[in-house]
């Protein structure tokens, strides 16, 4: 079964564009749940533009679905994970200025660092998932620093799909998605996944689970975020192998 992860951090944008107490992030996951979400995903950010502490915190406590933790490798967030303890930790790269993560983690280039990091989190019990562009050396170098799957990144695949020149991108996910799997990882996909290039990637074989938050959100806006999540479930339904 391919599971959805519901990535709510810009129900958070928008609760910090006031810096009020709405849109409630509990009642997004809840209606996330409702909707079919299989898993809630979210992104604490070294500058906290969207989730706060706090909200890890709470929903960590409160919602009976798996939490994953999009993280950085930074001493702070690390530790701050292990005293939470998410069911999973994904690790990304992160740049300030970037309005969203925009390539994967270079685990060939800084694998003590990963290795390290990863080791304390999977100390602590929490599943650990690099998020890689889908290249061989970086499935190689994510098993090599002990990660239990990869989230092989689809932004690359999302912005040749939207030129129909995308044949070569989802070739590169199949194979890096074949190859964790060889090595005996779980494999996840996500980034700039959307309802109409979502129907390729969930023919992927072995993929279990997908997170994705922007398209879900903004189509919440006008069908509310139970419907949005409900279609999203249906197009993997429809779509899955
Ligand atoms: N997976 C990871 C690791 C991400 O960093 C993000 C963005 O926060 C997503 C999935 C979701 O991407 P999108 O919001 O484009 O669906």
């Amino acid at each position: 079964m391919l599971n959805l992860g519901v990535n709510i951090d810009h129900v958070a944008t928008v609760r910090q564009a006031r810096a009020a107490q709405v849109p409630n992030i509990l009642a997004a996951a809840v209606a996330a749940q409702k909707g079919g979400a299989n898993g809630i995903t979210v992104h604490l950010r070294e500058d906290r533009r969207h989730i706060q502490d706090s909200d890890v915190i709470y929903l960590k406590k409160k919602i009976v679905m798996k939490l994953n933790l999009e993280m950085a490798c930074s001493t702070e967030i690390v530790q701050f994970a292990c005293r939470v303890r998410p069911a999973d930790v994904c690790l990304v790269p992160e740049k300030r200025k970037e309005l969203t993560t925009e390539g994967g983690l270079d685990v060939c280039k800084h694998i003590n660092r990963i290795s390290a990091v990863t080791a304390q989190l999977k100390k602590m019990g929490i599943r650990v998932s690099h998020f890689i562009d889908p290249v061989a050396e970086q499935v190689k170098s994510a098993k090599a620093a002990g990660a239990d799957c990869v989230e092989l990144h689809t932004g690359s695949y999302a912005l040749a799909y939207g030129k129909g020149r995308y044949v070569k991108a989802l070739r590169d996910l199949t194979q890096s998605a074949e190859l964790a799997q060889y090595l005996g990882m779980k494999v996840n996909a996500g980034h700039g996944l959307d309802y109409q290039n979502l129907k390729e990637i969930v023919k992927i074989t072995g993929l279990q689970e997908l997170n994705i938050g922007f398209s879900i959100v903004a189509r919440a806006i006008f069908v509310g975020l139970e419907q949005a999540v409900h279609e999203m479930k249906s197009v993997i339904n429809n779509c899955a192998r």
